[in-house]
């Protein structure tokens, strides 16, 4: 029986809306998906989810379904043909700004981004499974270091928070604009993070200025011919999976946000990502940076080493004019730049680091040209697909595949005029992601990073030690331990609140004096506003809180046993999953915890 003689008969079930929308389907070339529909009267509530289904997939994608399915086989073609996506471009190292922490530059730009942080919107992507880290649950819910134990989701909303109050102070606006802070997530991730939002009082922010924007699964593609895959189980279900971060794009653009936040006057929108226990290091100054430079993109980085597994920022210029800045994967770069005149391909250039800065997807965007851009494209971003062939003839797939899309290659379809530039920061400052499980960083080969929880929790405390230095701390060297397999440097933990300090200069005024110190085997946690550090020597643990009308200057010595970084076993299951996936846990044996909840002013000589 043909597949539209068993669509006919069940004619009589379907609304005017769902007719259309099988009319649609047979027209570009689904007619498979009815293939085996039994006649009216079986299974018809089936046959209603299917529609109801295919009208989400079809309403959720920008240009439907019909659009979908063109894209797919036009990229699916290209993919058989085996054909390079950079053909006829060639490479060349964009402009950009190198900053290190601390000097001059640094400083000013710093000075220069927290103004424009009244004028800016956050985009927190978090809609992705994390199937590399294998986590049970949300990534924004783990914490972000475990000495105080704050998840990453509490850590970006005070950052915020409290760089949208040091930029009303510093702008002298007439009132505190409410920043807004939207999270992308997907039905694998809403649930929980609407239920972590709630629990917590959205960790001190308003509800109304927090927009969770969920983005839909993709259709998933059977074949070359694009015909959509179903369900093995369920024929009335169309297998789906993500499309990818860059689903942001669309669904701001559709949200009527943009507009929104253009007619209030902001000016930024800030992307990131959700497990960066770093990246607000570096936010204040890269934002001065797209306001002095006026970029229209500015994608954070970091220094790479030639061939490092992370895609480099690079200048694409094609001999027909067309010309963009993107992130080009690492495994394109070496290639390309080999078969553009580069004989020796992607190397290390004087700095010790390769040209090509490495991109860390966390972008800063001009409002006003995005959403000139957004209103010419619909916010939809040049897909890729990359399908698992069963054998070389390349004409049937292992599993089904689908279009995906990146954030980062918004740029894509940027005219040549548009400004697109990078800022790159000091290597430990302002990238350490929680992507991989003990078992696979474990096999990262040696100095690469590895992207897990075991890394990304060390590398906090390692840029807060490091900052303390710059600011005139004398911090001990750090030692080198093996937590799950990884061997990863241990600097003191030094942790302390957004409240406390959200910039180098902040750190700067509240520490003072030639003589502070503290041990490797030391814990600093500050989570008090306005403590000054003044000659301080720590060999221990010390906590200090205080009321936001509280100024405590704190010096003098602290010796105690302190919290030790302890060893466990990552399949002891009677531990938390969140403490096995580090490999350590924190020993709280002993502490000098001091709390001041009376405003006034304090000297503490300990
Ligand atoms: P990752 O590269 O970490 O991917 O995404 P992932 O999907 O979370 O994890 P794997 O690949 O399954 O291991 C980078 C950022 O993009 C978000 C993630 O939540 C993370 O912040 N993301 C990813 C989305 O918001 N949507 C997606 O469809 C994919």
């Amino acid at each position: 029986m043909s597949s539209s003689l068993n669509l006919e008969k069940n004619m009589s079930l379907l609304s005017p809306d769902q007719v259309e929308i099988a009319k649609m389907l047979l027209e570009i070339g689904q007619g498979h998906l009815f293939q085996d529909w039994p006649d009216p009267g079986v299974d018809d509530d089936l046959k209603q989810t299917f529609f109801t289904q295919v009208a989400l997939l079809n309403s959720s994608y920008p240009g439907g379904l019909v659009s979908y399915i063109k894209t797919a086989k036009e990229l699916l073609a290209d993919s058989k043909a085996g054909k390079n996506p950079f053909d006829g471009f060639k490479p060349s190292v964009p402009s950009g700004e190198v900053l290190t922490l601390g000097d001059e530059t640094f400083i000013k730009y710093e000075e220069a981004g927290v103004k424009q942080v009244q004028n800016a919107a956050f985009v927190l992507v978090a809609g992705g499974l994390g199937e590399r880290l294998g986590y049970n649950g949300i990534k924004v819910a783990l914490p972000m270091e475990t000495t105080t134990g704050t998840c990453f989701l509490q850590h970006y909303i005070e950052s915020i928070l409290c760089l949208s109050e040091a930029s009303y102070k510093q702008t002298q606006g007439e009132c505190q604009r409410d920043v807004p802070f939207v999270i992308m997530t997907s039905d694998d991730t809403h649930a929980r993070t609407l239920e972590l939002l709630e629990s917590n009082s959205y960790f001190g922010m308003k509800p109304t200025q927090v927009k969770l924007l969920k983005q839909e699964k993709v259709a998933c593609l059977a074949d070359n011919d694009a015909r959509l895959a179903v369900d093995p189980k369920n024929k009335y279900i169309i297998q789906t999976k993500p499309h990818g971060h860059g689903d942001v794009h669309s669904l701001l653009y559709s949200s009527g946000l943009l507009r929104e936040w253009k007619e209030a006057g902001l000016r930024w929108v800030m992307f990131f990502q959700d497990t960066n226990g770093l990246l607000f290091k570096a936010i204040p100054a890269a934002l001065g940076v797209s306001a002095t430079k006026e970029y229209h993109v500015n994608s954070l980085a970091v220094p790479r080493k030639a061939k490092e597994a992370i895609g480099g920022i690079t200048k694409l210029t094609h001999a027909d004019g067309r010309e963009m800045v993107i992130n080009v994967e690492y495994n394109q770069l070496d290639p390309l730049l080999r078969a553009t005149g580069h004989p020796d391909g992607d190397v290390n250039c004087e700095t010790g680091y390769s040209p090509y800065p490495g991109n860390i997807n966390q972008l800063i965007l001009e409002l006003g040209p995005y959403i000139d851009e957004l209103a010419k494209t619909g916010g939809v971003i040049k897909e890729f697909v990359n399908p698992k062939y069963k054998d070389a003839t390349k004409t049937e797939f292992k599993s089904s595949t689908r279009l995906e899309c990146m954030m980062q290659d918004y740029p894509k379809t940027l005219p040549p005029s548009a400004r697109v530039g990078f800022t790159v920061t000091d290597p430990w400052l302002a990238y350490a992601p929680v992507k991989n499980n003990p078992e696979d960083a474990a096999k990262v080969p040696k100095g690469n990073p590895y992207h897990s929880a075991t890394s990304g929790e060390t590398a906090v405390y390692r840029s807060n030690s490091m900052i303390l230095r710059k600011a005139g701390v004398k911090i001990d060297d750090p030692v080198t331990q093996v937590f799950n397999g990884q061997e990863v440097e241990i600097w003191p933990r030094i942790v302390w609140s957004p409240k406390w300090a959200v910039t180098f200069a902040d750190v700067k005024r509240k520490v003072s004096g030639e003589n502070s110190s503290v041990t490797q085997k030391s814990t600093l946690v500050i989570k008090g506003r306005n403590v000054l550090i003044e000659d301080l020597s720590l060999d221990g643990t010390l906590v200090i809180d205080s009321v936001d009308d509280a100024e405590v200057k704190v010096g003098g010595s602290v010796k105690n046993d302190g919290w030790a970084i302890e060893s466990i076993d990552k399949d002891d299951t009677s531990l938390p999953e969140e403490v096995r996936i580090r490999g350590f846990k924190i020993n709280k044996v002993d502490q000098l915890e001091k709390s001041y909840s009376e405003p006034g002013k304090y000297t503490v000589n300990l």
